[in-house]
């Protein structure tokens, strides 16, 4: 079930971040950014455990997706999908953007299956020369 985290939630999702950034918890204080009311953490959890997260912004027709992580051990089971389409489903927006690692295939192949088009490149953003793609899906 996907739900709205709870304090009690951040500690897993700062471990599940680290699947993002080695620095997951320092740069995105998400204890300090869940206080405004633009953004929106949703946790999947299963028997207790939270497998999965979702971190958003909505800014009024725009909603961005700032964060996605599910634990290794259960990725490939539909997790990513299930927070994403409670987005679509639950967002007031028209419009959901992301931004991308160009390499980042997992990820790539998830938004593209949920309806996500590339719509800019910023050419060597990340660090090592890579790219960062821009999609976006209407909802
Ligand atoms: C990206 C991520 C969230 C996907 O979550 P997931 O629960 O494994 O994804 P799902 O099982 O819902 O897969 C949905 C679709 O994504 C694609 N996909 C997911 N993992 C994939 C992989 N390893 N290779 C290729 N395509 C993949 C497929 O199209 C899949 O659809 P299908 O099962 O019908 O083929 C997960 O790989 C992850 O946590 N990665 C590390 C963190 C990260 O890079 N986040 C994104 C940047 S913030």
């Amino acid at each position: 079930m996907v739900r709205e985290a709870l304090n009690q939630d951040f500690n897993r999702i700062n471990e599940i971040g680290l699947l993002i950034k080695e620095n997951f918890s320092t740069v995105y204080k998400i204890d300090e950014d869940i206080k405004h009311d633009y953004v929106h953490i949703y946790v999947y959890e299963e028997n207790n455990n939270i497998l999965g997260f979702i971190q958003i912004e909505e800014h009024f027709e725009i909603t961005d997706i700032i964060n996605i992580a599910v634990d290794k051990d259960y990725q490939g089971k539909g997790i990513g999908k299930e927070l994403i389409q409670y987005v679509i489903d639950n967002t007031k927006s028209e419009k959901i953007m992301l931004e991308v690692k160009a390499n980042n295939d997992p990820a790539i192949s998830l938004y593209t299956n949920m309806g996500f088009k590339q719509i800019h490149i910023r050419p060597k953003y990340y660090e090592g020369n890579i790219d960062a793609i821009i999609m976006e899906r209407s909802v």
